[in-house]
């Protein structure tokens, strides 16, 4: 406080004109110079810009988050043309969306080193335990916010990974099914997924960090900088320097290199977009975003009766292990090469996640079937990308609608296609998906009673591909028939 006062009075002015006007009603001048003048033991240093470049982050989340919420429609038959028409039509759209999904991994990478900083420097130490608790408290918001927000594009890659990540929660022994219901708001995935998956990403977790974030700073402040490791966590007592202005300009180069390195990712190598989710798409391999390779590979060793240890306790016992620690790391030795132990757990888990991660690439690397798959994945989305955006009444929609007004029989048909589920394979106006070929023009290849005696036999490929047999009444059939045939 002594100190404080020193500064103040040492930096201050005489507080006149309108910001005088404003300090005497709102204190924002002691508010600034509180924050500027924060004392850091041991002076200013690169190791300390972590902190403030999440915040950057943060904040460039928010931004781009609210201009994206502007097109996004929060539903399964609207997902996936809105993000299509941000990726496609919209005036720097492609750059912004790939501003904010690049955001998340820069997050995920400059949390790590802010962890990791603050662990290596053991800044746990000494009055800071609940500070230590809200950053990882945040650290799993972040998470959160990534693995929500992956789902809303709603194409093939978001569905799948998806699709194994809330699968993943019905392992979780008596609860599992519920929670995996609770996510998807059903057994399966669609609308309901989308939009409880969208409150969380938008509402929910936001307003969490946003009051996470200021709780983290504010306790920050109440405990003081930790200083340099061979400095006494409770009683500091190197020669401060100023946060104003050397520390100010380090964190400033951070963000600067943010910017840079952000900002030529997504100009060169924009975010891509595949095609819309096709829950039927039997073939299609899911992936998780690289910061979750590690956990899904680990996933894969645990089955059965096993999965209890390898799914629960293990990650339990390292979780609670992290977020104790400076309930149970007592000492207030703080340099790392006094902490064997400590600084040993932290390269066992770094290796460990690092060498689950790789092995899971290698793994895809050398599987023939899965690299040609995943090379085939790449290739539809790269297609995907190079079409103009369709809205989606233009092509399938529009020539189905018309078959409907032409001709009544042909209507009928039309919604048993869509009622048997037909269009899941076949696409909608049978344009064709990646799980079965397009049916449009089929007239010039098989006459209607080809087509009827498909479905009463149908070929080895049809069966493999898992059409299933079409039992219906004599109109109904004949209706479907007119149906196929009338596609052009
Ligand atoms: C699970 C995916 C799936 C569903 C659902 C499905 N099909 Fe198929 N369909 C296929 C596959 C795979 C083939 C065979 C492709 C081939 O021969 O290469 C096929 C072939 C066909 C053919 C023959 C196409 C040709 O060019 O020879 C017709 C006609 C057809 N389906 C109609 C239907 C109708 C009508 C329905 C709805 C009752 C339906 N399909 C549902 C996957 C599906």
């Amino acid at each position: 406080m002594q100190e404080m006062q020193k500064i103040e009075d040492q930096t201050a002015g005489p507080k006149t004109g309108l910001w005088g006007w404003m300090d005497r009603r709102t204190g924002v001048d002691a508010l600034l110079r509180s924050a500027l003048y924060e004392p850091i033991p041991g002076g200013a240093r690169f190791a300390y810009v972590f902190g403030s470049g999440l915040l950057f982050i943060f904040i460039s989340q928010v931004i781009t988050g609210i201009f994206l919420a502007l097109y996004y429609v929060p539903s399964a038959d609207h997902a996936h043309t809105t993000v299509a028409y941000i990726t496609k039509a919209v005036t720097a759209g492609s750059f912004l969306r790939s501003l904010h999904a690049y955001g998340a991994s820069a997050m995920v990478i400059v949390l790590l080193l802010h962890l990791s900083q603050t662990y290596i420097y053991a800044a746990y130490k000494g009055p800071r335990e609940i500070l230590w608790v809200s950053g990882c408290v945040l650290f799993a918001l972040v998470l959160g916010m990534a693995f929500t927000g992956y789902l809303l594009p709603w194409d093939q890659r978001a569905y799948f990974a998806t699709a194994v990540g809330t699968n993943a929660a019905s392992e979780v022994p008596l609860i599992g099914e519920t929670l995996k219901r609770f996510m998807r708001g059903g057994t399966e995935m669609g609308t309901l997924t989308i939009s409880r998956f969208f409150v969380a990403h938008v509402f929910f977790i936001p307003a969490c960090i946003f009051a996470l974030v200021a709780s983290h700073i504010s306790l920050f402040r109440k405990a003081g900088a930790a200083g340099p490791p061979d400095e006494d966590p409770y009683e500091p007592k190197k020669k401060t320097e100023l946060f104003y202005p050397r520390q100010v300009l380090m964190d400033l180069s951070l963000t600067a290199l943010l910017i840079v390195g952000l900002g030529s990712l997504c100009f060169f190598a924009p975010m891509q977009l595949g095609p819309a989710a096709n829950p039927a798409d039997a073939q299609y391999i899911p992936r998780p975003e690289w910061y979750y390779l590690p956990i899904f590979q680990w996933l894969k060793y645990w089955h059965g009766a096993a999965s209890v240890v390898g799914i629960l306790l293990i990650p339990m016992v390292l979780v609670l292990g992290i977020v104790a620690l400076p309930f149970f790391d007592r000492s207030i030795e703080r340099r790392p090469w006094k902490r064997p132990i400590a600084m040993g757990a932290y390269g066992f888990v770094s290796l460990a996640l690092l060498g689950l991660g790789l092995r899971s690439q290698y793994l895809d690397n050398h599987d023939p079937g899965v690299a040609q798959q995943l090379a085939k994945q790449k290739a539809e989305e790269q297609e995907y990308m190079r079409k103009p955006f369709e809205t989606e009444l233009s092509s399938a929609t529009l020539a189905a609608a018309n078959v409907a007004l032409a001709d009544p029989e042909g209507a009928k048909g039309k919604e048993i296609f869509e009622s048997l589920s037909c269009n899941a394979c076949h696409g909608d106006g049978g344009v064709g998906t990646a799980a079965a070929p397009a049916l449009v023009g089929i007239k010039a290849k098989h006459s209607p009673d080809q087509v009827a005696a498909l479905f009463k036999h149908p070929t080895a490929k049809m069966t493999a591909g898992g059409m299933p047999p079409i039992d219906l009444p004599p109109d109904d059939l004949k209706a479907l028939i007119a149906y196929v045939e009338s596609l052009k």
